[in-house]
This record gives structure tokens, C-alpha cells and sequence, in this order.
């Protein structure tokens, strides 16, 4: 039995591990624990209620404006901690977070194996998304098992040389959990009712534009440009915005600086005026952001999860940034970048929404980035690669700087 140490911090990390801690669990070739960061409180909690999972450790680090040195710091020594008093096989990683990266970089210094899920993914700037970029890349410099979730992902790995037999496909643990999701939504109508009645207040012959953003490197001017789009398409008669705001201090700043008065709290148990055109509210919970994108006419974010599971949901997706590591939804057709400036921000949603061929085409359901099964795959592959009998850990050091043999020796 081999033992697995699930390092994370963030929202979207705990709903992509979920599901492979879940089924992990009762695997009778696991032993599971479970290391919450704590790199966000609020915003993980309902997380961990949802799923049943109960962290083995909590690092508690959450602090209100963090910065990347405040966390980086904190994972490290209480990982460490962590690492000396109890024996662990792997440690598994995800995506491309700072607790993620450090979590990683801590195993490494113990020698102890690292698994990475959604391994692969790469804008090719460094700066965009910041730090996300190079903390993916850091991450599968120190990687032992690379879990790709499409095969773009894979290309990008084998392109920077990481050996083949540490490279797998097993499609994005996110649509995972996603299909789990809209299984309970469907098969309960309580759940149902109970969402349409708290969100009663959204206007039915209008459509909503379900907005999120929260990237480091927007924040500021891209972001308020951003903004300004938005607040610019709320003037529609035929359309009202719903976003419930990251709890980022610099999100907060800016949405009260450019939506000022024209926009309304939802939660704040005031009236709610029914011809307000922009709602703000907290972050939502997982299965009711899930009703929510469903019951959207079209998603403006710059999340990355979001961007996965949209397609499954038939939503067109406006992807607020300047470039994507998920380019697959954009070749699917699915989704598109759009500017931020808010010019050419609101000229090309305007052109989605208006031109009625390109949202169809936009709406089409299909899914680049899973079948609901990757966290199966990824048992298995974790299975055999932690009980093979040469594991690569010394066999392919070498090669994870990104250069080729053949590059070395010419
Ligand atoms: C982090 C990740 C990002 C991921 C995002 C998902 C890094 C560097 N960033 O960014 O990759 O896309 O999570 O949402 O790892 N806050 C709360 N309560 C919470 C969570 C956050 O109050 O539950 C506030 C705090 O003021 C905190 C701030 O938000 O300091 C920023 O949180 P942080 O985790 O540093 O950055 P995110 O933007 O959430
Ligand atoms: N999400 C949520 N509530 C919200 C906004 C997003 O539950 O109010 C979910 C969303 O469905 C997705 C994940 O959180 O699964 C994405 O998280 P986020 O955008 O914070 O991070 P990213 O994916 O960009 O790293």
C-alpha cells in the first residue's frame, strides 16, 4: 500500500482533487492524507463540507492582501513539518498554484516522488498568467508522474523533453467533478427550486452574463478596463450582469471604483431594485456556480476552470486575457479571447451576442477537456508507475531541464 500526501490550497485545486481523493480513498492500494494549505479559508471551505473530505493537516495560512512570499513561505515550513514526521510515497500536486509549486518543490527537497495533475498546460510567457506560468513549469521540472489532461498538454511536455513514459493523458479531474455535479443538480428538483428561489431576483426576460475575473497580472488597469466593458453592455436593454466578486482586496478596489452605485449587492440583504443591470455577490458555492453557468446566456472570465467546464454546459466563453494555456476550447470553437480594453472589449461581445450563427456555433456542446473519467485513469497510472520496478527517479534527472540528450551532446 502505497501512501499519497494531496497537497493544495486554493478553490479551484480542492474541486480538481476531489474527485481522485475521493475515489483514492477507498482504494484498498492507497493510504490517503490530505494537506490543506489553507492558502484560501473562505473560498475552500463549502469545499470540503460538499465533497466529505477532512484535511489531515491544515497550514492556516490565509491572510487578508498575501503575497506570494507570505504564501510560499508558509507552505514551505509547514510542509516541511509535515514531511519529517511522517512517511509518505508521493506527494500529488495540482495545476499550477503557488501551494501547488511549493508544495512540489518541498517533496523534492525530501526525495520524496511528486504526481502532478493537469500537468502540461503552457501560454508561453512567463509573465501570463503570473505566477501561474512558471509555477507550472517549476512544478514539472521536479515531477516524477506528468498527468496530462489533453494531448495539447502531453505535445507541450514532450516538446520540453520530459521522458515519454512519465507523460499520461487522463482528460481534466475538473470535469470530473463537474459531471458528479450536474448528476445531483438534474436528480434533485429541491436543489433546483432551492436556487431559482435565491436567485428569483435576476430578471427572466433578460440574459445573464455570469462574469468572474481575479488575475494577478489584470489587476489594476486591465482589470478596470475590463470593467468598463462591462458596465459600457450593461446599458443593453436585453442583458443584466451577474458576478460574484473574488474576495481579493484588488478585485474589491476596482469593482467599487468602476461600478460605483450601478451596481447592487446581492447578499447584503437590502432592496433589491429590479431594474438594476449589475449584480455583485460573494463567491458563490460550487454547485450553485455550476446552476449558475447553466442558467447563463454567456460567461465572461478569466478562471481557468471555468473555461473547462463551460463546454460541457453549451456556453459560449469570452476568456478575459491575453493569451490561454487552454488553447483547446478556442480551436473547438467554443470560446475566445477578448480584449481587455474596453473598446474592443465590448465590440467583439457585442458581436457574439448579436450575431446569432457565431453563438450558436459558441454553444455547441462538446468538451475538449474530459469524459468525466481522469481520476480512475490517474489511480492507475500512480499505481503502476510508484510500484515499477526501476521508478525514474534517478533514471530521468537528468533530462528535466528541458534539453534533449541530443541537444547536449551536439
Ligand atoms: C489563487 C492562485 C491562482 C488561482 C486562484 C483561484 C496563486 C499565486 N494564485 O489566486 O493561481 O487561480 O487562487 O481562485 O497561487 N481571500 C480571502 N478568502 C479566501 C481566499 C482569498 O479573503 O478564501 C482574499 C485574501 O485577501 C487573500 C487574497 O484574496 O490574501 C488573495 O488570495 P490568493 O490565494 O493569494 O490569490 P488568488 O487571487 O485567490
Ligand atoms: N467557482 C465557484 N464559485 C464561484 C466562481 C467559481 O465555485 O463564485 C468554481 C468554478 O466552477 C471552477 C473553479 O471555481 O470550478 C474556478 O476557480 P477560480 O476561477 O477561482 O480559479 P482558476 O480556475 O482560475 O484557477
Amino acid at each position: 500500500m502505497k501512501t499519497l500526501l494531496f497537497v493544495f490550497g486554493t478553490r479551484p485545486e480542492a474541486i480538481k482533487t476531489a474527485p481522485v481523493i475521493l475515489k483514492a480513498q477507498k482504494d484498498p492500494r492507497y493510504r490517503v492524507l490530505v494537506c490543506s494549505t489553507g492558502q484560501h479559508r473562505e473560498m475552500i471551505r463549502p469545499l470540503f463540507d460538499f465533497f466529505g473530505i477532512k484535511p489531515d493537516f491544515d497550514l492556516d495560512l490565509m491572510r487578508p492582501g498575501q503575497s506570494l512570499i507570505d504564501i510560499s513561505t508558509g507552505v514551505m515550513s509547514g510542509l516541511n513539518k509535515i514531511l519529517l514526521e511522517n512517511k509518505v510515497d508521493a506527494v500529488v500536486v495540482q495545476g499550477d498554484t503557488t501551494s501547488g509549486f511549493i508544495g512540489s518543490l518541498v517533496a523534492f527537497y525530501h526525495k520524496v516522488q511528486v504526481v502532478h495533475i493537469e500537468a502540461g498546460l503552457r501560454s508561453g510567457d512567463i509573465l501570463s498568467p503570473f505566477p501561474e506560468e512558471f509555477n507550472r513549469k517549476g512544478t514539472a521540472l521536479i515531477s516524477n508522474v506528468h498527468l496530462a489532461p489533453t494531448e495539447t498538454a502531453k505535445e507541450n511536455l514532450l516538446r520540453e523533453h520530459y521522458p515519454p513514459e512519465s507523460v499520461f493523458v487522463t482528460g481534466n479531474t475538473g470535469i470530473d467533478a463537474l459531471f458528479e455535479v450536474k448528476r445531483k443538480i438534474s436528480s434533485n428538483s429541491v436543489l433546483e427550486n432551492e436556487f431559482s428561489g435565491k436567485y428569483s431576483f435576476l430578471n427572466p426576460h433578460r440574459k445573464m452574463v455570469l462574469v468572474t475575473v481575479h488575475r494577478r497580472e489584470s489587476f489594476g488597469t486591465p482589470m478596470e478596463e475590463v470593467m468598463k466593458g462591462l458596465l459600457e453592455l450593461s446599458k443593453r436593454s436585453d442583458i443584466e450582469l451577474l458576478i460574484p466578486l473574488h474576495m481579493n482586496p484588488q478585485v474589491r478596489a476596482s469593482a467599487a471604483k468602476i461600478f460605483g452605485n450601478q451596481a447592487q449587492w446581492v447578499d447584503k440583504g437590502n432592496f433589491l431594485n429590479p431594474e438594476n443591470k449589475i449584480w455583485l455577490c460573494e463567491p458563490v458555492d460550487y454547485v450553485p456556480f455550476i446552476y449558475l453557468m447553466d442558467r447563463a446566456h454567456m460567461i465572461i472570465t478569466d478562471s481557468g476552470g471555468v473555461q473547462e467546464e463551460a463546454p460541457s454546459l453549451g456556453k459560449p466563453i469570452l476568456v478575459a486575457r491575453e493569451k490561454t494555456e487552454r488553447p483547446e476550447a478556442i480551436v473547438a470553437g467554443t470560446s475566445r479571447l477578448i480584449p481587455l480594453e474596453q473598446r474592443s472589449f465590448v465590440q467583439v461581445a457585442t458581436e457574439v451576442l448579436d450575431t446569432p450563427v457565431i453563438y450558436e456555433r459558441m454553444s455547441q456542446a462538446k468538451n475538449p477537456f474530459g469524459d468525466g473519467r481522469a481520476s480512475e485513469r490517474i489511480l492507475d497510472i500512480v499505481h503502476a508507475r510508484l510500484n515499477a520496478d526501476n521508478p525514474d527517479s534517478e533514471i530521468t534527472i537528468s533530462n528535466r531541464m528541458g534539453y534533449s540528450e541530443q541537444e547536449l551532446t551536439v
